[in-house]
């Protein structure tokens, strides 16, 4: 059976689409619970775009060394040098350079005839050679390009050094038919291509995404470009998890796998999720809440009976953890964190103390804790991040205590008391309802002008007493970037109140450089 390499970029082609921007730290979770989940290459970003994501890369470089590091850079010399400056301290680093082979691209957006695209193929796959051991070479908008001079440019970056070659279907067009007809034809047509990894990347515009890259890996390729959750451009890349459990699940089919984990893909699934404040819709492949519900009567006769009738994966093997675990409030330290490794939760001992303290508080508050309940809990833990020089960061701010006044016919008023930096600063404010006035004294206590674009509130666990998770987009009115903050509570205002801290925490950690 062969073993297809997963190249995850969720932290660049992901990360590129609206509302799923991280900041660093949370850049540098994600690549982490990336290596866990066993993903060979994770592209960290487009160094050149911006500062920022030039220094996510080098951090992401430093916190998942057992993965190889990838850095997107145009086909000249001042990205492919950036990009190296980015990666180049990493264990294994990758270059990852592209231009686009189709007429259209070359014609109105490169501005460039087809000879000058191939020569600069080879100029600057050389260039790039010159600087890294390995080189992928990307051909954008491969699937609407001219198969015989698609041929001809993948042969140059041969050539010229590249190790893979990746056939990009950049705006979802094709069909897996189609696709695996162009696999085969370059096989056949591109010169060394036996000696080098033959990668895809399909967009998902036509729901295809996951169908075009499995087609892809039946007809040879030996790499494939997806994200967790599918989140990307548009209507997103072809999703992770998905092509993991069809390579998993037909084995008979694909004659193929991969390194992942699959044990880790529901807390991946997850933890993006919290981080970008994008839900998975209920009925999303693999991962959504409804994926392994089984509803209707005589689908949960055949379960009982036995499991095979209606169910073609094991939950267990997604990692998806069992809802009936319950702790309670004599719970100790001890328990929690056995309950916590049986999910699959591996924290550290400072985050630990972080967790305990909200599980107790919760334990207060409801009879039992049910494992929805640990992984809320430990999915929104204060993390300590650890910086190159080994000083770990808090978030400035925290909610210490809030109280409203609300009703019909009565002024909404909100008192909030919050930390700064180790300060109690406290403050009322009257709004048109009580959130409206608890954020804008919020705003006034710590002298920002933020805006709310977004706001949305959902229970996270079951049951009346359930924890409710608010997830709040605010704008900067200096900057106008955005920022998502989540917070949970089984009170819905202090949810709501925590969510937008967090998200004003994430405007000062970026206004900061931190
Ligand atoms: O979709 C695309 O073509 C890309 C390339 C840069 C690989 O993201
Ligand atoms: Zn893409």
């Amino acid at each position: 059976m062969r073993t297809v390499k997963i190249f995850d970029t969720t932290l660049r082609d992901g990360e590129q689409s609206p509302g799923c921007s991280m900041n660093l730290s949370e850049k540098i979770v994600m690549a982490r619970q990336l290596e866990k989940l066993g993903v060979d290459i994770i592209e960290a970003g487009f160094a050149i775009s911006s500062p920022m994501d030039f220094k996510s890369v080098q951090a992401i470089a430093q916190a998942a060394p057992e993965c190889t590091i990838a850095s997107l850079a145009r086909c000249n010399k001042n990205d492919i040098d950036t990009a190296w400056e980015a990666v180049k301290d990493a264990k294994k680093p990758r270059i990852h350079v592209f231009i686009a082979t189709s007429e259209v691209h070359m014609k109105y957006k490169l501005r460039m005839t087809p000879e000058q695209v191939l020569q600069t193929i080879t100029d600057m796959v050389g260039y790039a050679k010159s600087k890294c051991q390995d080189i992928e070479f990307s051909a954008e908008d491969a699937s609407r390009s001219d198969k015989e001079f698609l041929a001809q440019a993948f042969s140059n970056a041969i050539a010229a050094g590249a190790n893979t070659i990746n056939v990009p279907d950049t705006v979802g067009y094709s069909t897996p038919q189609e696709m695996s007809e162009l696999i085969n034809y370059l096989r056949e047509h591109v010169t060394g291509i036996e000696n080098v990894d033959i990668s895809v990347h399909c967009h998902n515009d036509l729901g295809m995404g996951v169908a075009n890259s499995l087609a892809c890996i039946k007809a040879g390729a030996s790499q494939v470009e997806c994200t967790v959750n599918g989140i990307g451009e548009r209507a997103g890349n072809a999703s992770l998890e998905e092509i993991a459990m069809a390579l998993r699940t037909r084995h008979d089919f694909y004659d193929a796998d991969t390194n992942i984990n699959t044990r880790e893909i529901y807390k991946s699934s997850r933890l993006l999720s919290n981080i970008t404040g994008v839900p998975i819709a209920p009925t999303k492949a693999i991962v959504g809440a409804n994926a392994f519900a089984h509803e209707a009567g005589i689908h949960q006769h055949g379960m009982i009976t036995n499991a095979q009738t209606y169910e073609i994966m094991n939950p267990d093997e997604i990692g998806i953890p069992h809802r009936a675990l319950v702790l309670g409030k004599h719970s100790g330290k001890h328990a929690l964190r056995e309950r916590l490794e049986s999910m699959g939760y591996e924290i550290p001992d400072d985050e630990l103390e972080d967790i305990f303290t909200r599980f107790k508080k919760l334990a207060d508050e409801k009879k039992t804790v049910t494992s929805s309940d640990l992984e809320a809990l430990t999915l929104h833990r204060s993390r300590v991040i650890k910086s190159a020089s080994g000083e770990s960061s808090a978030p400035a701010c925290q909610l210490v205590s809030h109280s409203i006044t609300s009703g019909s016919g009565v002024p909404k008023i909100s008192y909030v008391q919050i930390k700064r930096d180790g300060k109690l600063m406290d403050g009322v404010e009257s709004g048109a309802g009580p959130l409206d006035a608890a954020f804008k004294v919020i705003n006034r206590m710590l002298g920002v002008e933020a805006r709310l674009e977004d706001f949305s509130i959902r229970a996270v666990t079951e049951g009346e007493d359930s924890i409710g998770e608010a997830v709040v987009k605010i704008s900067s009115a200096a900057s106008g970037e955005m920022y998502t903050g989540s917070g949970i509570s089984t009170d819905i205002v202090e949810a709501s109140l925590a969510a937008y801290i967090a998200g004003i925490n994430k405007m000062f950690e970026e206004e900061s450089g931190r």
